[in-house]
């Protein structure tokens, strides 16, 4: 990952590692491909966005029409399930679950795949506003700090004016119900 990323996603995967652990432990859970999944979340970060379209072109990675509607910022998830498989030999559904749904979730996600989720809004370098308030709902427990990982990520989209995965709806509503 360090041959692949710059030096600040470096640090985000290795801060998101550090603290899918963290809630792992304080919410109970095992799972021994946690670490490695973590590590892993932002590997199609390897590809430059404004290169990440014509990557998945030629190598016949399968990108849906809504991925597609959404942008670059969406194909780093599926170029990171081929990344992990090409790269590191990894196709353990753990991980592969991880990397494809941790920008957009979706109901029924593993345990492992959520604590992900909300690691990669609150590890440590993460420094937006509301961010120490999401860190605290988190330590209550995982739903909670599912529901406030969520709330922040489709907020901010929706500031953005960008389109909305409707997986990221689906996966918001399986959370309020
Ligand atoms: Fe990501
Ligand atoms: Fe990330």
């Amino acid at each position: 990952m360090k041959f692949l990323l710059s030096l600040k996603r470096f640090n985000h995967s290795v801060g998101v590692s550090e603290t899918a652990l963290r809630l792992a432990e304080r919410y109970g859970h095992q799972d021994p491909m946690l670490e490695i999944a973590a590590l892993l979340h932002d590997c199609g970060r390897m590809v430059p966005d404004l290169e990440i379209v014509e990557f998945a072109q030629r190598r016949h990675i399968p990108i849906s029409p809504d991925i597609a509607m959404a942008g670059e910022r969406l194909y780093h998830s599926e170029v990171g399930v081929y990344v992990a498989k090409t790269h590191f030999l990894i196709e353990h559904p753990t991980v592969t679950e991880a990397i494809r749904y941790h920008t957009t979730g979706k109901p029924g996600l593993s345990d492992s795949s959520k604590i992900i989720y909300i690691a990669d809004v609150i590890e440590p370098s993460r420094s937006f506003k509301e961010v120490n308030g999401i860190r605290e709902q988190a330590d209550k427990g995982l739903c909670v700090g599912l529901k406030a990982a969520c709330q922040r990520k489709l907020q901010f989209v929706l500031q953005s004016g960008d389109f909305i995965h409707p997986l990221s709806i689906a996966f918001w509503n399986s959370l309020c119900s």
